[in-house]
């Protein structure tokens, strides 16, 4: 009989068919197509049952087993397809969303003060060794603490000296509201509060001592390399009974050679107007070192205290004279760490502030 050895071959190829087609797919939807070709309605298996009607009882018999039997291969080898594709995918996922368990933590970083920051610290501790006070007032400014008592009233053109943002609000003066543009507010709240505070005193024509610096931060409609329209400065005024334009020099170089850590550098006063000082000046340094050596750089406006503005602190000008300045922080800053443009200090870029921890 040869027959059925002859099927048994056929069967056999077809299993092995099946085995190589279903191997061939690699996702689960070609798998599918592939088991229809074989199992489907018009499969290859069920073409071959559907043959089977021309044979015998007898040969339906054994043929049909062994079509049964191919059948019951090809569907385990369809079975085990599946699973290995199904582990396949299974480890693609997790190959994708793997851990790795040996990358180093995300360190939370140590941080550092900005160099701002820094030069202002550095600025409050060398005037506190010079018996300085520290004072801190608000940015939203009334125009009397801005201009009017700096002996700045309205229509002065001094005023254009410096372009103010102003707020949608009115003082009880009718003027509006402005962001202050320089801490000198400070020289007259400061000392107004002194003056109340020693009312009784000063009535007795006794004389105090005023030592303070106001640092903060400040605002002008300004904005290139060297300005910001939101920018810092330190103020500072030294008033008693006979404090003069030597103290001012004296205290001022002392302060500049600290806070650089430079013995040998020198300063020079440019005459100057600021409408709350008379005589006026602008304060230059120069290093005899370094990078910037022997540019003659200006550090800040200053001046002995007018008459009118002492008055307007409630002070008595006969009694009391001193001086005020003004520098700017960032400007301080630029220059003891090297920085050529001002906006690098304010676009916070942790590249740039690094540097400074
Ligand atoms: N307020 C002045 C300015 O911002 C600086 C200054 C302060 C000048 C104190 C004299 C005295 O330009």
């Amino acid at each position: 009989m040869n027959a059925p050895s002859a099927v048994n071959l056929d069967l056999d190829a077809l299993v092995s068919a099946a085995r190589a087609r279903f191997a061939q797919a690699h996702a689960s939807a070609d798998l599918e197509n592939a088991k229809a070709q074989f199992l489907g309605k018009a499969g290859r298996v069920t073409e071959l049952m559907k043959g089977l009607a021309q044979f015998s009882i007898d040969e339906k018999k054994t043929r049909g087993a062994a079509i049964n039997q191919a059948k019951q291969s090809i569907e385990a080898a369809l079975a085990e397809r599946r699973q290995q594709l199904a582990e396949q995918q299974l480890e693609e996922q997790l190959q994708a969303e793997a851990l790795d368990v040996t990358l180093p933590g995300r360190q939370r970083g140590a941080g550092g003060l900005h160099p701002v920051s820094l030069a202002w610290e550095r600025i409050v501790q060398i005037f506190g060794s010079m018996g300085f006070d520290v004072a801190d007032g608000p940015e939203i400014e009334t125009d009397w603490f801005n201009f009017t008592a700096l002996g700045n009233p309205p229509n002065h053109p001094a005023r254009s000296m410096q372009d103010t943002f102003y707020v949608d609000l009115q003082d009880e003066n009718g003027q509006p509201y402005c962001l202050r543009t320089h801490t000198s507010t400070m020289q007259i709240r400061y000392a107004a509060a002194y003056a109340r505070r020693h009312a009784a005193a000063l009535r007795r024509g006794e004389v105090g001592e005023i030592r303070v610096i106001a640092p903060g931060r400040t605002y002008r409609v300004d904005n290139d390399a060297t300005h910001s329209p939101m920018f810092h400065q330190v103020e500072g005024l030294w008033l008693g009974r006979d404090v003069s334009l030597k103290d001012l020099k004296v205290m001022y170089l002392d302060f500049c050679k600290a806070f650089f850590e430079a013995d040998d550098l020198m300063m020079r006063f440019r005459p100057s107007y600021f409408p709350f000082t008379e005589p006026s000046a602008e304060i230059d340094i120069q290093f005899q070192s370094g990078p910037l050596a022997g540019k003659w750089l200006e550090v800040s406006g200053a001046g002995m205290t007018h008459p009118q503005v002492l008055r307007n602190m409630g002070l008595d000008p006969e009694r009391y004279q001193g001086f005020a300045f003004g520098s700017g922080i960032d400007r301080l800053a630029m220059l003891r760490y090297g920085v050529a443009d001002l906006r690098l200090f304010f676009e916070g870029d942790i590249r740039f502030l690094a540097q400074f921890g």
